[in-house]
Order: structure tokens, then sequence, then C-alpha cells
């Protein structure tokens, strides 16, 4: 957690998580993470990550399975959401060019201080802040008059292309499963939709996870809920990393290669009324291979007041959630006040 500490000052590190890995260097202190906050078993469970057929969603049985996965789990490996293998892999290569490149290029999409979107390490708010073993490129996709193009890297030179069609089918995707998981809990299809609006935002971010000489000591990523409404990974091919906290235990998502995994994030959990949850997760490091990941956000437009659906409202099940706009916002600030944004919102037992 991040402390009482309301710091805007952004604190440099010196030298970069790339060349720390090339150089075999330790991790300095502030990369070392202390103590388990969350999850208290590491264990290699076997508990299993659900998979769902997209294709099959048309029928009951599998919608009843998304249903189930999304109240226990969280998350799930979406199959059958119709692209290629090759597509994928071609994604997962422009991602890996732009990462391979000197840092000097990379640099020229570099992220301005107090900023979040370009290239570059976590953005650092706090002395106490522990930091990530990584860096990635952040960047705003929709709606489209958003985008910071001149953040977009121009090398490959097919970069932004494969961006801006990647994100717009995984858009149709996300519309489509959110329509879905309305009737799971059968709601009318738009009662999540209808909430993200016509300018949701979607933020693309691309994480490279370099080898660690110690991976016992550090994160990839800390444990985190999303702030997102839904989020849909495309993974590593070979690569393990990521683990999803389930009833206490770490359990790591396997790769599964023509996979999304998708996970639901906070604004899910507000609109469904706490029946789908927003899952903790976290990225470990290893000595060995670095890892790549792609992670796309869906965001209702923060102009839009969403809140949880009134058909999973009632007596047995009350309110859990008050309505918010700019969920964005209130996430930010509470991680600055190390307050759990989701408790805030909170309606107090009556
Ligand atoms: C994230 C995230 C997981 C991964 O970017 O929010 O959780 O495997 N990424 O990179
Ligand atoms: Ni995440």
């Amino acid at each position: 957690m991040a402390g009482n500490l309301l710091v805007s000052e952004e604190k440099s590190v010196s030298k970069g998580v790339q060349q720390m890995s090339i150089e075999g260097d330790e991790p300095p202190s502030q990369y070392i993470v202390k103590g388990n906050t969350f999850g208290s078993k590491d264990s290699s469970a076997l508990i299993p990550i659900p998979v769902i057929d997209v294709s099959l969603l048309s029928s009951e049985a599998e919608l009843e399975n998304l249903r189930s996965a999304l109240s226990s789990a969280g998350c799930f490996q979406a199959i059958g959401h119709g692209m290629s293998s090759s597509y994928l892999e071609k994604i997962r290569e422009v991602a890996k060019q732009f990462f391979a490149l000197p840092e000097e290029e990379k640099q020229k999409y570099g992220r301005a201080v107090n900023e979040s979107e370009g290239y570059g390490n976590d953005r650092v708010v706090s002395d106490k802040q522990v930091l990530d073993w990584s860096y990635r490129l952040s960047l705003r996709v929709f709606p489209q008059k958003v985008r910071r193009l001149s953040l977009w890297p121009k090398n490959p030179t097919d970069f932004s292309e494969k961006l801006e069609e990647f994100s717009t089918k995984v858009k149709s995707m996300m519309d489509y499963l959110l329509r879905c998981m309305a009737r799971s809990l059968n709601l009318p299809e738009g009662s999540f939709l209808d909430q993200f609006g016509e300018e949701s935002m979607m933020l693309a971010r691309f994480n490279f996870y370099p080898r660690c000489s110690r991976p016992d000591l550090v994160l990839g990523v800390k444990p985190h809920t999303d702030r997102s409404g839904i989020t849909v990974l495309l993974q590593d091919k070979e690569v393990e990393g990521l683990q999803v906290l389930i009833d206490d235990n770490w359990v790591s998502v396997p790769t599964m290669p023509d996979a999304f995994v998708v996970n639901l994030g906070d604004q899910m959990q507000i609109m469904s009324n706490g029946i789908f949850k927003s899952i903790m997760h976290r990225v470990v490091t290893n000595t060995e291979k670095m890892r790549m990941s792609l992670a796309i956000f869906n965001e209702p437009d923060p102009g839009n007041e969403i809140g949880p659906a009134e058909g999973l409202i009632d007596e047995s099940r009350p309110r859990l959630y008050r309505s918010v706009k700019d969920y964005g916002h209130i996430n930010y600030k509470c991680y600055q006040e190390g307050k759990i944004p989701l408790e805030t919102l909170k309606i107090a037992d009556s």
C-alpha cells in the first residue's frame, strides 16, 4: 500500500529495469517486495482457471459457465473468439519488435513526468512505493479523439495499424461479452454495455518483464485489481507469470497460446452489485526468460454515472455500492492515499 501520502512530485529512478536485467544486477531496495500483503499461500494448488468458448455463448450451458466463472474466479481463458493463432502471433511480434529497439529510440515515445501514457517504468508517487520489475508502453486507443499519436511508435512501421486493428476486434469481443454477462444474469442485454456509453475508453498497455536474477525478491506487477470495467490480456505464448488470487491461493494462469485471459475490473464489480468479482492478480518474474503481455482495458465514459444494475438489487441482495462518475479518478486518489477504492463506495449496512 502506498501509505498515507499525497505526493505528486515524481522521483527519478537511476537505472532502468532492462539495463539491470542485462547486467544481471541484484534488484535495488526500491524494487524489493516486503511482506505478503495478500494471499498467504503460495501454492501451485490445482485450482483450474475456467475456459469459456466465446463461439458457444449463444447456448444456455456456456452462459451458465460464464456466470459461474465470473462469480467465483472473476476471470477465464477465452477461446473460440475468432482470431487465428498466426494473427495473435503477429501482434506479439510487433510488440517484441518495439521493445527490442535501442533505449534512445523507445524514449522518443517516453512517458512524461506525472503522466501515465507513453513508454517507461512505474509512475513514482511515493518514497515508500515498491517498484515493478517491468517496463511498459501505455496508449489510449478509444475514443479516437483522445489518441496521442505522437506517442504511437513509428517503428516497427506497422505498429499503429496493428494496434488499431487489434483493439477494434477486441472491442467488439468485449461488447459481445458484456451483453452475454448481462444475459447470464437474466438482465436486459444492455444493462452493462449501455453504462459504458458511446464514448467508452480503451487503453492498451504493452508489458515487458525482463528476467531477474532474484525473482524471489521482486514482482513484475504488484498485487492489484484492475480499475477497468473489463480487461482482455494477450499473454506471452510460452512464458508464464500471471497469478490470480483464488481462495487466498496464488494460482498461476497457464499459457494458452490462442486464448485471451479475460478478467473483470472494479467497475464491473460495481455494476454487477458485487456478484461478479474484480480479481486480485500479480505478475512474478523468472531468471530464465523475458515475458511480454498486452492488456486491453475497457472503461465506461468517465462522464457517465455507473452503478449496480437495477435487476440485481432486491431485498435479499441490497445495493452494495453507490453510483459513481469517473471511477478512474477515485481509484487513483485512493491508491495515493493507501485506501481500497471499492471500499470507499460501499453503502454501510442499514
Ligand atoms: C495489468 C496486468 C498482467 C500481465 O497490466 O494490469 O495485470 O500478465 N498485467 O501482464
Ligand atoms: Ni492488472
